[in-house]
């Protein structure tokens, strides 16, 4: 990447913080923004307290830096989206917006185009019911695109919104007009032995194992036969670093899926038991949640992004529960282990 300046929206979330530590690793000039500061910065990350809803402010920070590569992270995910659909919006829609414009200005200003990177989602499928979701086994990106949630629904638009302004935008206005650059990946659920997801549908795989770490006791909302697919952190930071990175002329769309594995919730008790086997793991469904994960895939295809760009995981589910999560999450809380419930409890809806 080189002289590159990045932006991180989002840097307090779960991605930012693994995304920051491999950007600095690599001694990249690293600019992060969120409504709060990350409880995590590396050091040398500059951090600015911003809120993308505020599109002086966001315009304001384009025009007075050089970023030329953006991590667009920021976003309110599926559960807290249905807790607050108003915000949701605001934040996952506007704020968006407000980036890719200042993003397309940023373009013009260099000559040369903002490489936009985000991260979309499973969420932005809709399955109709649990009989389709089975056979339709692997999804590709352009199949069900009919998200039940605020949030798939605004994922899915700013997926549309940055493929119009890297092919489209102004394009009756100027000619020879430069494009920013987007490239977004469509992740699964995601799991981090270094953090615990807030306001998601698929953080029952990443409470049900942070909890058994910690010898706590934990219920899971979905039912037993809940099937989504899945990838650790390691992976979801480097599919974005990858797609980030891709000659953009490998590129022959603007939207990929990337996976790993595809569980069961049942599975991923199992998993978490045989590796904690004193875990107390429950269930105690949660119609809406539930509902949610009904909706979405039991697995995506990710061929396109495997022939375009070279994805491939480093870590099947082998290696993910083996050689990734078991030390790391054992390191992380080690000695210190609480015997009582962490706050992981259900969000209520
Ligand atoms: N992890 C997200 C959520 O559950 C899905 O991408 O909302």
């Amino acid at each position: 990447m080189g002289t590159a300046t990045i932006l991180i929206t989002g840097a307090a979330g779960e991605i930012g913080h693994s995304l920051m530590d491999l950007l600095q690793r690599m001694g990249e000039r690293v600019i992060a923004i969120d409504l709060m500061q990350p409880s995590h910065l590396p050091s040398g990350v500059e951090f600015r307290k911003l809120d993308i809803t505020d599109n002086t402010a966001v315009q304001h920070l384009f025009r007075s830096t050089d970023v030329d590569r953006v991590f667009h992270l920021a976003g309110l995910l599926s559960t807290g989206g249905e807790k607050n659909p108003i915000l949701a919006h605001s934040v996952n829609v506007q704020g968006s917006f407000h980036l890719l414009t200042a993003a397309h200005e940023a373009t013009q200003r260099n000559g040369a185009p903002v490489r936009f990177i985000f991260p979309s989602t499973i969420a932005a499928y809709g399955i109709p019911s649990p009989q389709i979701k089975d056979a339709a086994g692997s999804v590709r990106e352009d199949q069900y695109l009919a998200p039940i949630t605020m949030y798939g629904n605004n994922k899915l638009y700013v997926e549309n919104l940055g493929r119009y302004f890297s092919n489209y935008f102004q394009l009756l206005c100027a000619e020879n007009h430069p494009h920013l650059d987007f490239r977004c990946v469509r992740l699964p659920g995601v799991i981090s032995a270094e953090t615990v997801p807030t306001g998601g549908t698929s953080d029952y795989g990443p409470e049900m194992l942070h909890a058994a770490a910690q010898g706590a006791h934990y219920d899971c909302f979905v039912t037993p036969d809940a099937r989504l697919p899945f990838m650790v952190m390691p992976d979801a930071v480097r599919a974005l670093m990858d797609i980030a990175d891709a000659p953009r002329e490998s590129l022959t769309q603007s939207v990929y899926n990337v996976r790993s594995f595809s569980l069961t919730a049942e599975e991923i008790r199992q998993r978490v038991l045989k590796l904690f086997p004193g875990a107390s793991i429950g269930y105690a469904l949660h119609e809406r949640r539930n509902a949610i994960v009904a909706s979405w895939p039991g697995d995506t295809d990710d061929s396109a992004a495997r022939r375009d760009w070279g994805w491939a995981p480093s870590y099947d589910v082998e290696r993910a529960f083996g050689e990734y999560l078991a030390p790391a999450i054992r390191a992380r809380y080690g000695r210190s282990a609480r015997k009582t419930g962490p706050d992981l409890g259900c969000v209520a809806l």
